[in-house]
């Protein structure tokens, strides 16, 4: 993978930490993307700037010869920011060839109709706004690497876009969402060389799912393993080589498609 280059959103911790590790060591260049600070809508912590920082720092020390690692704040929400993001890499490795939705949030706990506005808000504009932002900023860079392109648009969605959870129905529908654009998305870029998947985790050990525990009033996030038949929670890193996969050329013949990588937990 040499020469390629990816932006991976969500960079700071869990997923998309996991994400950044494993293209550097297959010789990815990454530009690495997160808020890096807390969200006043939402009552548990984000990553910070020092956590997006040691993600850089860790990667480097894993980096495969020609990969490298670049830091970069940015909130989703915000396509202008994107925007630069893209340019960002495009200036320090010459082209972009991957970008990775991964920055997601959650909330809820309640029926949908008490869920306080500015919750919906940020789990509706951050997992689904979030990721149409990116789309919308880093496809133009993708094609206009030359032909024969091998582009690739990639989101996290979840488990949730499959399932109706309860006290989760905004966070369902985002998920749905994503699952709903990606399809679309794969049909219109066609025989451009550029394809859109996404991959559904089930319940993985990261802060999100502490968060998804506190929510229903479970002890701990381990909670969460008897209902996955694989009778375990996934580690960031067996999505990670899922996204990785679907990364790299090997793909090619997979577009539209919503992979799920859940231990079972939708069968
Ligand atoms: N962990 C699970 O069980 C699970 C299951 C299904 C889907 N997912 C999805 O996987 C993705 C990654 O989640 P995770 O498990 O790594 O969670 P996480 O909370 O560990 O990481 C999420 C990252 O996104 C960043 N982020 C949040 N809002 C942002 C914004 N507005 N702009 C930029 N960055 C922002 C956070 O700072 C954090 O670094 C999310 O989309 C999540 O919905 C997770």
């Amino acid at each position: 993978m040499s020469g390629r280059v990816a932006l991976v959103t969500g960079a700071g911790r869990g997923i998309g930490a996991a994400t950044v590790h494993a293209l550097v060591a297959e010789g990815w260049s990454v530009l690495a993307v997160d808020r890096a600070c807390d969200d006043p809508a939402l009552p548990y912590p984000l990553s910070s700037r020092a956590d997006l920082d040691r993600v850089v720092s860790e990667s480097r020390l894993c980096a495969a010869d020609s990969g490298s690692v670049h830091g970069y704040v940015a909130d989703v929400r915000d396509t202008e920011a994107l925007a630069e993001a893209v340019g960002e890499a495009e200036r320090r490795w010459g082209g972009l060839d991957a970008a990775i939705a991964c920055a997601g949030v959650i909330a809820g706990g309640v029926p949908l109709w008490q869920m306080p506005d500015r919750q919906q808000q940020a789990v509706l504009d951050i997992n689904l706004g979030g990721v149409i932002s990116l789309a919308t900023a880093a496809i133009p860079a993708m094609l206009r690497r030359p032909e024969p392109r091998s582009g690739r648009f990639l989101a996290v969605a979840s488990a949730a876009a499959a399932r109706g959870m309860p006290m989760l129905a905004a966070y369902c529908a985002a998920k749905a969402g994503v699952a709903g654009l990606i399809r679309a998305l794969g049909a219109e870029l066609g025989s451009t060389g550029v394809t859109a998947n996404a991959v559904s985790p089930g319940s993985t050990d990261t802060p999100i799912l502490a968060e998804s525990a506190r929510l229903y009033d479970l002890e701990t996030a381990q909670s969460f393993a008897p209902q996955q038949p694989i009778g375990r929670l996934l580690h960031p890193d067996e999505i990670a080589a899922a996204l990785v996969f679907l990364a790299g050329s090997r793909s090619s013949a997979i577009t539209g498609s919503v992979l799920p990588v859940d231990g079972g937990l939708t069968l």
